[in-house]
């Protein structure tokens, strides 16, 4: 089995790998990497100690947007990533979608007043408030 997984920042860090299956082992893994110097290094320790079955993978610990961007990838490849809708406006008030509250948090707004101060989501009837710290959790813990 054959299979690509991506991550990116628009306009910016993207990591793409293909991973080749024989159920849970791993065969070989390719991977194209673009953005920062953190990134491309990040990226590569992850590459050298990549293991031999998809249990065997662990996430890296960490909080910058490089560590986050490959926590995200290999949550995918593993089977544990809960991706949700594929654009859903999470604050209605202020129109502010997923993938922009999720960009903000790759990029350093790791709490609501960040979020807030950068997306403007949050910022209205408050009712969003328990969606954005959902994704806050989803990727900071
Ligand atoms: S829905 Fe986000 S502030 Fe009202």
């Amino acid at each position: 089995l054959n299979k690509t997984y991506s991550v990116k920042i628009e306009g910016g860090d993207e990591i793409t790998v293909n991973v080749q299956l024989d159920g849970s082992r791993i065969q070989s893994h390719v991977w194209n990497v673009v953005g920062s110097l953190d990134l491309l290094r990040s990226a590569r320790d992850v590459r050298h100690q990549f293991p031999d079955t998809l249990s065997e993978i662990t996430l890296p610990e960490g909080k910058t947007a490089a560590v986050l961007l490959l926590r995200e990838l290999l949550a995918k490849i593993k089977g544990d990533w809960i991706a949700g809708d594929d654009d859903p406006e999470i604050c209605h008030c202020r129109k502010v979608s997923q993938a922009h509250i999720e960009r903000a948090i790759v990029l350093g707004a790791h709490t609501i007043e960040k979020i807030r101060k950068r997306t403007s989501a949050n910022t209205g009837c408050g009712a969003c408030m328990p969606d954005v710290e959902d994704l806050i959790l989803k990727r900071i813990g």
